[in-house]
């Protein structure tokens, strides 16, 4: 009983990293599709844990909400309906991003997903679910 709770609170120690809790990073082994639904499901496993609400700017938990919304460098805005290479989320998912780290922090995102991300921006940003 003592070990276990010990065990406990070691655990709450370590994920109370700087300000705010950080879940796990669940790595997203299926490819999603390249559409609105496709991109809440990976948010949903990959970021949501800390781009959730309360969290890191910018929150995830509906990928339409950053559409054409300027993230914290200056004229750089997450989602820019048809053009990926200058969306800011992409820029942090691929790791060209001028500032900060690379995302999922702590984690990793395949290739496939990376694409996905890029198609479905790239043809439009659309909040239609067409690829199922
Ligand atoms: C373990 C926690 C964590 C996870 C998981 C995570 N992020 Fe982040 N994210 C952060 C932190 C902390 C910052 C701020 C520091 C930085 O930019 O490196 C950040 C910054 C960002 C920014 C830049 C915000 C700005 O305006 O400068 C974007 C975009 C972003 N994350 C997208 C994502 C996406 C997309 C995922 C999932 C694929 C993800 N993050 C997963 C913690 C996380």
């Amino acid at each position: 009983m003592r070990s276990a709770l010990l065990a406990t609170s070691a655990l709450l120690f370590l994920a109370a990293c700087d300000d705010e809790i950080r879940l796990p990073v669940q790595e997203v082994s299926d490819t999603v599709t390249a559409d609105y639904c496709g991109m809440n499901e990976l948010m949903e496993a990959s970021c949501v844990g800390c781009h959730g609400a309360g969290g890191s700017d910018p929150e995830l938990t509906d990928i339409a909400d950053v559409i054409d919304l300027e993230s914290s460098v200056d004229g750089a805005f997450y989602v820019v309906p048809g053009d990926a290479a200058a969306s800011y989320l992409y820029a942090k998912c691929d790791g060209s991003a001028e500032k900060g780290s690379s995302m999922p922090l702590g984690g990793s995102i395949s290739d496939e997903n990376l694409d996905a991300i890029a198609t479905w921006i790239d043809a439009g940003a659309t909040e239609d679910c067409e690829a199922r």
